[in-house]
């Protein structure tokens, strides 16, 4: 049996220690005041048992892995309907990219690019009377912690200078695929991706998706179908420009955030998260990346 606690603690002693750590992410001014050297990990196995090492307990903002868990709600209650508003296809474009839009009609490209994400949050504002108390609830049930909450700084600073994401609504709001307001989709937008937790909860949220739907304490969130789509989601379209580098390097299906968090899975294994706030140029968290490559290949496990 593989002891994941010595491996993670490994695997942190050999990253911490790489120079070049990428750049935190400036666009949203209050995530340039995270400071560079965090660096945490936590693993949770099949059997539930959770490994941590490193600043693993720590909360900071998910940002984009916040798209998953929207998603997951959203198909849980619309079902395959879900895709006559949002396709599923790999963007190979950044996360913020606009010309895909223009020329698909509205429709984005998949639900983990920005776009993606802003239809998703427009369903769940028609589906749900409270949708920001509501999806909070649900993240909060599914990792088993009612201390999960939404950052209003990090919000309010995305929301004065989102320009781009203000952009994208307006454009799927002019092709007709957006039915509420823009200012108030976005709003939902925003604080959805200053939710902050830490890798602990995070592996425990998507403990699902490496469960056949169920998590840690045994409720049942999306059917086995649903679970494979998931996935695939987040294996092809999970690191936008970078997905194939990252199924390359790592082979598992996970998503990103630009605060730096990694979630990764091999179904019916484990759920890994990690945390380095540095990026790469294409967003996604460079410690991170390599620390995933390191689980991967040290342990031989990964779905390929
Ligand atoms: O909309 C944005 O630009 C951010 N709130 C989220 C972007 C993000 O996390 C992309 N991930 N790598």
């Amino acid at each position: 049996m593989i002891d994941f606690q010595k491996v993670i603690e490994h695997i942190r002693t050999e990253v911490t220690v790489i120079e070049d750590k990428g750049t935190v992410a400036t666009y949203i001014p209050e995530l340039a005041k995270v400071p560079i050297d965090k660096f945490g990990m936590a693993l949770v196995d099949q059997y539930g048992k959770t490994h941590i090492t490193g600043d693993g307990e720590e909360r900071f903002s998910i940002q984009s892995i916040s798209k998953v868990l929207s998603l997951a709600m959203a198909f849980a209650i619309k079902g395959e309907e879900l895709w006559q508003r949002v396709d599923v296809e790999p963007s190979g474009d950044p996360f913020n990219d606009l010309s895909l839009l223009e020329n698909e009609n509205g429709i984005p490209r998949n639900p983990l690019i920005n776009a993606g994400a802003i239809v998703i949050c427009d369903v769940l504002m028609t589906e749900l009377d409270n949708p920001r108390e509501e999806i909070l609830q649900y993240i909060r049930e599914i990792a088993n912690d009612p201390t999960i909450n939404y950052n209003l700084d990090v919000a309010r600073s995305e929301k004065a200078t989102g320009f781009r994401n203000y952009a994208a609504a307006n454009l799927i709001k002019s092709f007709g695929n957006l039915h509420n307001t823009v200012g108030e989709v976005l709003d939902l937008y925003f604080d959805l991706c200053a939710i902050e937790m830490s890798c602990r909860q995070l592996s425990h949220a998507f403990y699902p998706l490496m469960n056949l739907g169920k998590c840690l304490r045994g409720n049942q969130y999306l059917t086995i179908p649903q679970v494979k789509r998931m996935n695939a989601i987040m294996l092809t379209c999970g690191f936008y420009d970078e997905a194939g580098e990252f199924a390359f390097e790592i082979g598992l299906p996970g998503k990103s955030g630009v605060g730096g968090g990694i979630v990764a899975l091999l179904p019916n294994e484990f759920c890994v998260a990690t945390w380095s706030p540095g990026l790469n140029e294409k967003g996604n968290s460079r410690l991170g990346m390599i620390a995933l490559e390191k689980l991967t290949t040290n342990t031989g496990l990964s779905i390929f």
